[in-house]
């Protein structure tokens, strides 16, 4: 179980400083999944997610479905989003946002959306959820922590076969590619990545020895493992793709089962870009975020927050502020697969 499993992680500061997903990778994912093709009179969609935190991917996903079946462009009966995470906490937390969201999309919409939430691991659903239930499985940045095999397994169980879609993804380390002040600061920005492999995973006495494992070496390797099984799987996954991005090489690789086949789908490696501009300060916010330093945190009194000390070691070398406004692109994954 990860850190933010834990009654004292901050949830909510996780909603505020990490990044979210665009609406637009979320349009790709149902592209890929044929949403609006296979909609129709009476259906229930079923949408679930695996490890979803406070709520971020169905934060963004509930007002663009309702407008989709406002538009008439979406044609069911009502919409089923399945909210899992082994977190109390974090599923508190979701709860709110949720809520939230769906009091602002409109009275209108009051009964098109039917909300479940359970708190369990996403490899223990099938009997939560029910076999061939669901239509589409997303599980964004939880798949490190899962086992990779049992998580497949109940994922096979639950999607609905031929039309059921899954979609995970990750993203990890963050990989500064600017900063926005006048001048050349290519140094700087080769230093600060430097500083960051070496603060974070690198120097003795630094946050290496706090990250939990297996989960962040999976990640850190970008779920290389998880990403095979579905790829090698040719039995039990069809029309794969996996895409990895790799800023600090400037390296992107992409895998698909696609390729020579009769379909109408596009793939986009830069689907899942995901980079983000950050005053310092925001950035520190969202470094004391990280498992490791809810964990480095508890020990270490609010002067030697991981925050504080990763700000005098950056400052140190790169000489950048707090205000200054620095960007970052990250290492991420994503694989869609269709259930066979
Ligand atoms: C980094 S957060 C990602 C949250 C959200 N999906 C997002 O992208 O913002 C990882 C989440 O995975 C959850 N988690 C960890 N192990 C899990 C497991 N075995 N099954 C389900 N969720 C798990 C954690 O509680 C946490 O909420």
């Amino acid at each position: 179980m990860s850190a933010f499993a834990a009654k004292s992680f901050q949830s909510h500061d996780y909603s505020l400083y990490r990044p979210s997903y665009s609406l637009d990778f979320f349009k790709y994912i149902f592209d890929f999944a044929n949403l609006v093709k296979n909609s129709q009179d009476g259906k229930i969609l079923s949408i679930l997610d695996v490890g979803a935190g406070p709520g971020t991917c169905m934060v963004t996903i509930i007002p663009y479905l309702a407008t989709l079946v406002e538009e008439k462009k979406l044609n069911v009966q009502k919409i089923r989003l399945v909210v899992t995470d082994v977190s109390s906490n974090m599923l508190s937390e979701a709860k709110k946002n949720l809520i939230d969201v769906i009091g602002k999309i409109g009275a209108q919409h009051a009964n098109l959306f039917e909300l479940l939430y359970f708190e369990a691991g996403g490899e223990g659903l099938t009997d939560l959820v029910g076999e061939a239930s669901i239509d589409i499985v997303i599980a964004a940045e939880c798949v490190h922590w899962l086992k990779s095999k049992d998580w497949l397994n109940c994922m096979q169980q639950i999607l609905k076969p031929t039309t059921g879609v899954l979609a995970f993804w990750g993203y990890v380390d963050p990989v500064f590619t600017g900063v926005e002040k006048p001048g050349n600061h290519e140094k700087e920005i080769e230093t600060a990545n430097d500083f960051y492999e070496s603060f974070v995973y690198e120097a003795e006495g630094k946050l290496g020895v706090y990250w939990q494992q297996p989960g962040r070496s999976k990640l850190r390797g970008l779920c290389k493992e998880a990403n095979g099984l579905v790829y090698d799987d040719t039995r039990c996954w069809g029309d794969v793709i996996t895409v990895y991005r790799d800023p600090l090489k400037g390296d992107v690789k992409v895998l698909d089962r696609l390729r020579g086949q009769d379909v109408d789908f596009e793939v986009d490696d830069e689907a899942f870009k995901l980079t983000k501009s950050f005053t310092l300060d925001q950035f520190l916010r969202y470094a004391d975020t990280w498992s490791s330093s809810h964990k480095w945190n508890a020990e270490h009194d609010e002067n030697n927050k991981v925050s504080s000390v990763f700000y005098k070691g950056l400052n140190e070398t790169t000489k950048w502020e707090l205000e200054d406004v620095i960007e970052v692109e990250f290492k991420t994954y994503y694989t869609l697969a269709k259930k066979l």
